[in-house]
């Protein structure tokens, strides 16, 4: 039974004004599971059988934003900080909404945990989730990710970079180098091998005097590993009269230098100042 359960159940899931495909297995309630579309609350991730139902459920849910604390604006983008244990169930439908979307993790049904961060769209009708990471409240491996989720409809806009730049000002914020929780999804490897390249030359770009790794990470809050990985597939590392220096090829800093223009949105850390970790 349990082999015929994980099999992809749910077909589409309709949020707001967009219907999207699911792409792995999620463990909604048996009664929802074999819908042809799944129609989800955007502002409370409530979800039900049809149209109808989710119109009713409108009129009752006055939620235009995720529950919690909104810890970043900045232009038409807001963060707000949520908690596993205080904001349950609303995490709970998070967990399930992203699983469609998550082939390699187990299901964090337990959410209590973590802290979730979710990015929003703001306008006149309210704040519209365009992706969020979890993270522990307490990580022995020092991730500062768990999992991290752009929907399919926001994908390939550069939300996923901006999350990321995002869990590492939390990082710096806490005086801590981080790294997401492994195994990292196909996708997910890629997105992150993209955004420190981007990170690591756009700070080189912008220094003058030799600089080290350990600078390199103290300056990001990306771990010595992921800067040495980054640096070593980017053929950064020199002899130069006998020593290692760390030098951009041109090519390297063209591409670099486009990809980086490219990202029109930012995290802007002033934003963030009256931010502390939460204990
Ligand atoms: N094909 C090729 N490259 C891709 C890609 C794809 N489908 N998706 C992302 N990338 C690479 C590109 O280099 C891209 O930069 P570019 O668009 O400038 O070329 C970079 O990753 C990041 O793109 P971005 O738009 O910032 O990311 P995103 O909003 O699409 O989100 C993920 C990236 C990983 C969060 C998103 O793909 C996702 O939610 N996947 C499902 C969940 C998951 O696997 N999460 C990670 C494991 S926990
Ligand atoms: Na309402």
């Amino acid at each position: 039974i349990s082999e015929i359960a994980r099999v992809k159940n749910l077909n589409r899931l309709q949020i707001g004004r967009h219907e999207v495909e699911s792409w792995y297995f999620s463990p909604y309630p048996q009664e929802y599971a074999h819908l042809p579309v799944l129609y989800i609350c955007e502002f409370c991730l409530s979800y039900f059988a049809s149209p109808f139902m989710l119109s009713r459920h409108r009129k009752r849910c006055n939620l235009l934003h995720p529950p919690g604390n909104e810890i970043y604006r900045y232009e038409d983008i807001s963060v707000f900080e949520l908690d596993g244990k205080r904001q349950l169930t609303w995490c709970r439908n998070l967990s399930l909404l992203s699983k469609c979307f998550l082939d390699h993790k187990t299901l964090y049904y337990d959410v209590t945990p973590f802290l979730y961060y979710v990015m929003c769209h703001r306008d006149s009708s309210g704040c519209h989730i365009i992706g969020y990471f979890s993270k522990e409240k307490e990580s022995a491996d020092n991730y500062n990710v768990a999992c991290i989720l752009t929907l399919p409809q926001h994908q390939r806009h550069g939300y996923g970079k901006l999350l990321m730049e995002f869990s590492y000002e939390l990082s710096k914020k806490e005086g801590k180098l981080g790294s997401p929780e492994k195994p990292l999804s196909d996708l997910g490897l890629l997105s992150y091998r993209a955004f420190w390249a981007e990170t690591i030359i756009e700070l080189l770009l912008n220094t003058n005097d030799d600089i080290s790794i350990d600078e390199i990470a103290q300056k990001t809050s990306i771990t010595h590993a992921d800067v040495m990985n980054t640096c070593t597939t980017l053929q950064l590392f020199k002899h130069y009269k006998g020593q290692h220096v760390i030098s951009i090829p041109e090519a390297v800093q063209e591409r670099y230098k486009k990809g980086i223009a490219k990202r029109k949105r930012r995290i802007h850390a002033d934003q963030l100042t009256a931010w502390k970790p939460p204990v």
